[in-house]
């Protein structure tokens, strides 16, 4: 057991999370949860808060991740809404709203966000480039399916090892480099 907890539903979100953390040294254990998720068009913002939220429940020093998808030809849509977008129309409904159009670039956006007390929430973002496929691949989760990552010819479901490349292992990168300093 570690005294850094990692608060989430998704299990296939908290699989990355560990590998990707205990490849850098820091170990977390899962606090499964659903966090409070407020409406706003700032991601900052609602990872702020789930990690407030997370911290009330978990009483011990807690990461929480927030992500969103954005793709430029619709000005950034789904990005904050990501997961009710998902949810709903999902990636057929999305590769539906980029047919005929020719500009497929997105950029999918990671924050990783800290809180040892009621208040204090430190936050890390990364943001890594790529387009949305034409088709959905098999594989992966989420959005895997249909997100190529720049200088990558296959989506996330299949690039070979994903953890080299994605948002998320940039954000965490970035987390693990200031937590290994503060201990
Ligand atoms: P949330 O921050 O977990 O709500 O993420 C927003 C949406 O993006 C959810 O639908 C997630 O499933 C999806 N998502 C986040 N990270 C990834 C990923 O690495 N691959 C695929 N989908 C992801």
């Amino acid at each position: 057991m570690s005294d850094l907890y990692f608060a989430s539903s998704n299990a296939h979100k908290f699989e990355e999370v560990q590998r990707i953390l205990s490849n850098l040294g820091v170990n977390i254990t899962l606090f499964k949860t659903t966090l409070e998720e407020i409406q706003s068009d700032s991601l900052s913002k609602i990872a702020e808060r789930k990690a407030i939220d997370a911290y009330t429940k978990v009483q011990k020093p807690v990461i929480v991740e927030d992500d969103g998808l954005f793709i430029d030809s619709l000005d950034g849509f789904p990005g904050p809404y990501s997961s009710y977008i998902y949810d709903t129309i999902g990636n057929k409904g999305i590769i539906r709203l980029l047919e005929n159009i020719e500009s497929r670039d997105a950029k999918f956006v990671a924050i990783i966000a800290y809180c040892s007390g009621d208040n204090d929430v430190q936050l890390f973002e990364s943001s890594i480039p790529g387009k949305i496929s034409s088709s959905i691949e098999k594989g992966g989760w989420g959005y895997d399916p249909i997100f190529i990552p720049a200088g990558e010819s296959k989506t996330y479901a299949n690039v070979p090892n994903k953890d080299r490349l994605s948002h998320r292992a940039s954000s965490l990168k970035k987390f693990s480099d200031w937590f290994m300093h503060k201990h």
